[in-house]
């Protein structure tokens, strides 16, 4: 088996798409281990690409407010993205980029990782993983694909822009309180 940090030395070096040219840093995502919670997003933005880490830009502070409301702390989970590199202009990784870092680096890690339950955070990651589109319809709900359990719910990106989808990101995480042993 390989281990997360061995996976994380080898995503820095990635060349498997055109991403690499542009990065700054990959951002192979951050976390424990053994967290029973992972968090799965899009793709790394501006700050994340000079940090070289997950959602610390303004949308990561929509998911630590998720991350409290389901009542853990930030250093019990492990996030990362669909896509390790940022897309230029922060556009959308094409279906060949998330294909292609899915397939070789996110599906490792959880193989790596093993965790109770991966929270699918928008659109995008929802289709890259699950192969679903409808994320109005599968919000709040889960998956169990492959003995594996999927918890949908949206981009915290969508919550920051719109108060409506923030207030049913918020009733999602506590579905998953509810729904999920995790704590
Ligand atoms: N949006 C994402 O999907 N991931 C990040 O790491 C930051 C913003």
């Amino acid at each position: 088996m390989t281990n997360l940090f061995s996976l994380a030395e080898q995503i820095r070096k990635c060349t498997a798409c055109p991403l690499w040219k542009k990065r700054t840093l990959t951002v192979p995502g951050e976390g424990p281990e053994n967290a029973d919670i992972l968090f799965v997003g899009e793709a790394p933005g501006v700050e994340e690409d000079r940090k070289g880490l997950p959602f610390v830009g303004k949308s990561g502070t929509f998911l630590d407010e998720m991350i409290q409301i389901i009542g853990i702390t930030k250093k019990d989970v492990f996030i990362t993205n669909c896509v390790k590199c940022r897309p230029p202009n922060n556009r959308k990784p094409t279906g060949k980029e998330l294909e292609t870092c899915t397939k070789l680096w996110l599906e490792k890690q959880i193989v790596s990782i093993k965790p109770k339950v991966i929270v699918i955070l928008g659109r995008v990651a929802l289709q890259s993983v699950l192969k679903k589109t409808n994320i109005h319809e599968l919000h709040g709900k889960v998956i169990t694909k492959n003995k594996q359990k999927y918890f949908i719910t949206y981009h915290p990106v969508a919550g920051m822009r719109f108060p409506a989808t923030f207030q049913k990101i918020k009733s999602d995480c506590i579905k998953l309180v509810n729904d999920i042993n995790i704590l």
